[in-house]
């Protein structure tokens, strides 16, 4: 499947739809806060021009500044869209630092989805240095699990090869849509997605496409969103990087948006007029979880590691990213459901029974530890993408 194939039809099936709510709109006196709120722009603006940056560069890939470098891996995907990353370049070394101000509180009380997030960074990278020229060297650093300095890319000239991957960056999105239910992903395709894994690290990828294993998985994932919602410090920590007025979305140019659910048009339309507090938002997102993600999924993948450690997790992160550019090549959406492993760390961090912990470990048995998990389908639009920091206000002089 093309992307671009059902955007067209989608299009104009919503267009009678969008017009008659354009009407409303228009009738309502409510023109002022549709312009003031983007229905009109999405997808522009400040906060979505870092993913232009191919359209320039396509036609200039020999520019080796390694500046330009970090203009792919910031459009890496990340937990909540906090962007927890920080660059000082060099002229032949990138150090990477966690920008630990962008902790996620009580849903990543242990740094398991920052690092992660600092891996899918580090991915985009490596790919972008090589479609320019340089051939990179990573060093992950391991220590302390909130430690700042996470890798040092050490950038040697080589001759330039750019892979597929490297041309899906910039067309990556998660999407939080439905899932077409009678287009499975198909075996040879889950075959392939496997060979993913980098065979000298700990970070392996495990398919759970059995009906009796995806309705397990599902009703964890409901009771673990569930508890989120109903754990008053998770709810609030969750809710804090909603980004709902346009105004927000260009001054922070992070956290997740309404254009970022993968809901239709015309939702989108009506949700940017309105106000939305932390409690209906919360009560969406359970609300869809449980009628749309999970419904419509056509398998799940769980990565896995040896241990919990930050370059294990980093490895994670990089691993995860390389299955999403590989996906978006193949024209499979994926969206990552993380609450059972928010839910396991809060139970660890309040000694609370181990319910989603133990669920986990009896998921992977002897596989190792899970740290994050995703699910897969084809979508009938496109997502559309998050907001970004640009390149230059993420690096360190
Ligand atoms: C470690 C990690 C955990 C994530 N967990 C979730 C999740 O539980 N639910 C979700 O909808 N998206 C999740 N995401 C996706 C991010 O929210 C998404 O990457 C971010 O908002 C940026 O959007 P983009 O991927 O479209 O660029 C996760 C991503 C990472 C790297």
């Amino acid at each position: 499947m093309k992307p671009t194939e059902p955007q067209t039809k989608l299009s104009r099936r919503s267009f009678l739809k969008v017009s008659g709510a354009a009407l409303l709109l228009l009738s309502g006196g409510g023109l002022y806060r549709a312009v003031d709120q983007g229905v009109f722009s999405t997808s522009k603006g400040p906060a979505y021009e870092p993913w232009a940056i191919h359209a320039v560069n396509q036609a200039d890939l020999s520019d080796k500044a390694p500046e330009r470098l970090v203009h792919y891996a910031i459009l890496a995907s990340n937990a909540h869209n906090t962007q927890p990353w920080l660059f000082r370049v060099h002229a032949d070394r990138i150090e990477l630092y966690a920008d630990l101000s962008k902790n996620i509180g009580t849903m990543d009380p242990y740094f398991r989805e920052m690092n992660i997030s600092l891996g899918c960074a580090i991915e985009n990278l490596c790919l972008a240095a090589q479609a320019h020229g340089f051939e990179p060297n990573v060093k992950l650093l391991d220590g302390d699990i909130d430690q700042a300095k996470v890798a040092t890319i050490d950038l040697s000239p080589s001759s330039p090869h750019s892979s597929p991957l490297f041309h899906m960056i910039t067309k990556r999105h998660t999407h939080r849509g439905a899932y077409d239910s009678n287009k499975p992903v198909s075996v040879a395709l889950l075959n392939e997605m496997s060979t993913l894994s980098d065979h000298a690290s700990s970070a392996k990828l495990l398919l759970h496409t059995d009906q009796q294993m995806k309705e397990q998985l599902g009703s964890l994932i409901v009771q673990a969103t569930e508890a989120i919602v109903h754990d008053a410090d998770q709810a609030r920590d969750s809710h804090r990087w909603y980004r709902h007025s346009q105004d927000d979305i260009h001054r922070f140019k992070d956290g997740t948006t309404l254009d970022a659910t993968g809901n239709s048009t015309l939702v989108r339309v009506f949700g940017k007029m309105l106000s939305i507090s932390e409690k209906s938002s919360n009560a969406y997102w359970l609300k869809s979880t449980k009628e749309v993600h999970i419904p419509t999924a056509s398998a799940y993948g769980s990565i896995v590691l040896a241990t919990r450690s930050k370059a294990q997790l980093l490895e994670a992160g990089r691993l995860w990213q390389r299955i999403h550019l590989w996906a978006t090549s193949k024209g499979i959406a994926l969206h990552p459901l993380n609450q059972v492993n928010e839910r396991l760390d809060r139970e660890q961090q309040m000694n609370l029974t181990p319910h989603f912990g133990d669920a986990l470990r009896s998921i992977v048995g002897g596989h190792g530890e899970h740290v994050f998990l995703f699910r897969m389908g084809y979508a009938r639009d496109q997502a559309l993408p998050s907001p970004r920091r640009s390149a230059d206000e993420v690096q360190l002089q």
